[in-house]
């Protein structure tokens, strides 16, 4: 059988990811020639220090330096962006490859959140292909998935656990009864956590992916900047035990959902029941939930991160470039892409669980009610344990669906309370199956 030319790849970054995409093609060959019709060959390699021993033989390439070459080099198909950062060398490098001719594939999430329209029209501008299946979730091939699979949908929503540092957090917090600090320093010493943790338990890494997510769920440009994002630094010890009680686990969510016609976007620890899909999600582990019109509800559950499962996702895009697949990078032509028009996030409606300290003191209960009553939200139910008059306690109520407005003006309220001491801890429920 006579076979096409190689599908020749230059790889900038040969840390975790661009490692393992080394590891996958030296294993492979054989498997990948067969599946894309031809070979697949590293030619170039560019990292920081050419010194580093990775654990793989690189002297079969070529190496850069300067990782921005690639962009220029004759002897290469498509560039794999594997450095990072929303900015300076990667979004050089992905432009320029891009304006050159050259397929890009990247992992980059950031890059993409922030860039990605510009990106993806300049991808089509050259009749090349920007492809980032690793971004999202890692080894959970939603890009495809989304894209591909459920194109056929009219999506409503998109929606599910985007990063798997706080999974494992809420989780180990839920199993073992510990507070926030304490199981943050188990992450870091098990590897699970940056040493500077905020990217993950802030909320960004999974707003990143939400961005994406959305722009191809809903036909609009990615847009981070918009994003309503809290995330679970303010989570205790003491809301996972009484969501345990109350029959719900307690997930950083990423939301995008169209609401009348506009789109609500928001990554929240909410309170999701135990057994739902979702709820059943636990450790490392991520899961993205699609909700279309003709498929009812899919849901794909995978490995976040890592250097197999982000390298799988990789894979996936080199093969289908190599078979010569070409779609457009968030599912519709990018000159199509719509702004996003963004519902008013006070005007969502949804039930809440609501967490008060306050002085174990008689008319407490009647006080709070009342103002829940003046503010149109009804309650569901509420636990207090134990009493003791000389100390705070906590009272924890759920809420019917109320007004996101009307419920953060009752709890601004309430805080001015004489027997609150302190700022009412509000999650939204999500009722999920
Ligand atoms: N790790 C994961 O599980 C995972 C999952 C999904 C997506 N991603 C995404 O994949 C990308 C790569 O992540 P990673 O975990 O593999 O990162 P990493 O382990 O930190 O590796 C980054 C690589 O980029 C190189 N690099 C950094 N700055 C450079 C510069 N100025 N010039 C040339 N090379 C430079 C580094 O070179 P040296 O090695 O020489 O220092 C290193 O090889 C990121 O966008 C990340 O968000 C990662």
């Amino acid at each position: 059988m006579i076979m096409a030319e190689a599908f020749r790849l230059g790889i900038a970054g040969l840390g975790t990811v661009g490692v393992g995409v080394v590891k996958n093609i030296q294993q492979h060959g054989d498997l990948l020639a067969a599946r894309c019709g031809r070979r697949v060959e590293i030619t170039t390699v560019s990292a920081r220090d050419s010194s580093k021993d990775r654990g793989v033989d690189l002297s079969a390439y070529d190496w850069v330096d300067n990782a921005e070459d690639l962009a220029n080099s004759n002897s290469i198909d498509c560039v794999v962006e594997m450095i990072g950062g929303s900015e300076g060398l990667a979004l050089n490098l992905v432009r320029n490859s891009l304006s050159k001719g050259k397929h890009v594939i990247t992992a980059n999430k950031a890059l993409l959140a922030h860039h990605g329209a510009e990106l993806a029209k300049l991808a089509e501008d050259n009749n090349v292909s920007l492809a980032y299946e690793a971004a999202i979730a890692g080894g959970v091939p939603i890009v495809k998935a989304l894209r591909e699979g459920f194109a056929g949908n009219d999506v409503q929503a998109v929606f599910g656990i985007l990063n798997g540092t706080s999974n494992y957090m809420m989780t180990a917090m839920r199993e073992t009864g510990r507070d926030f600090d304490e199981i943050l320093k188990e992450a870091q010493d098990l590897g699970y956590a940056e040493a500077d943790p905020s990217f993950d338990v802030d909320g960004d890494d999974a707003g990143h992916k939400l961005a994406l997510l959305a722009a191809i769920a809903f036909g609009t440009k990615p847009d981070f900047k918009s994003l309503e994002m809290t995330g679970i630094r303010g989570v205790t010890a003491v809301d996972i035990a009484f969501a345990t009680e109350l029959g719900y686990k307690i997930k950083l969510l990423g939301i995008a959902r169209r609401v009348n016609g506009k789109i609500m976007q928001s990554i929240q620890p909410c309170l999701v029941p135990e057994n739902s899909k979702i709820g059943r999600v636990d450790g490392v582990f991520n899961a993205v939930q699609v909700e279309g019109d003709y498929v009812g509800s899919g849901l794909i559950v995978g490995r976040g991160a890592g250097e197999g499962p982000t390298a799988s996702s990789v894979m996936s895009d080199v093969i289908d470039l190599a078979r010569g697949i070409n779609v457009p990078t968030f599912g519709i032509p990018a000159n199509d892409l719509k702004d996003p028009e963004w519902i008013d996030q006070g005007e969502t409606v949804s039930g809440y669980y609501l967490r008060l300290d306050v002085l174990d003191q008689p008319g407490v209960i009647a006080d709070v009610s009342a103002v829940l009553r003046d503010h149109n939200v009804s309650i569901e139910s509420f636990i207090q344990h134990g009493r003791d008059p000389d100390q705070s306690v906590a009272l924890v109520m759920t809420t019917h669906e109320a007004k996101q407005a009307d419920i953060k003006a009752a709890c601004d309220a309430i805080q001015t309370l004489n027997s609150v001491n302190a700022e009412p801890c509000l999650m939204r429920i999500e009722p999920l199956e």
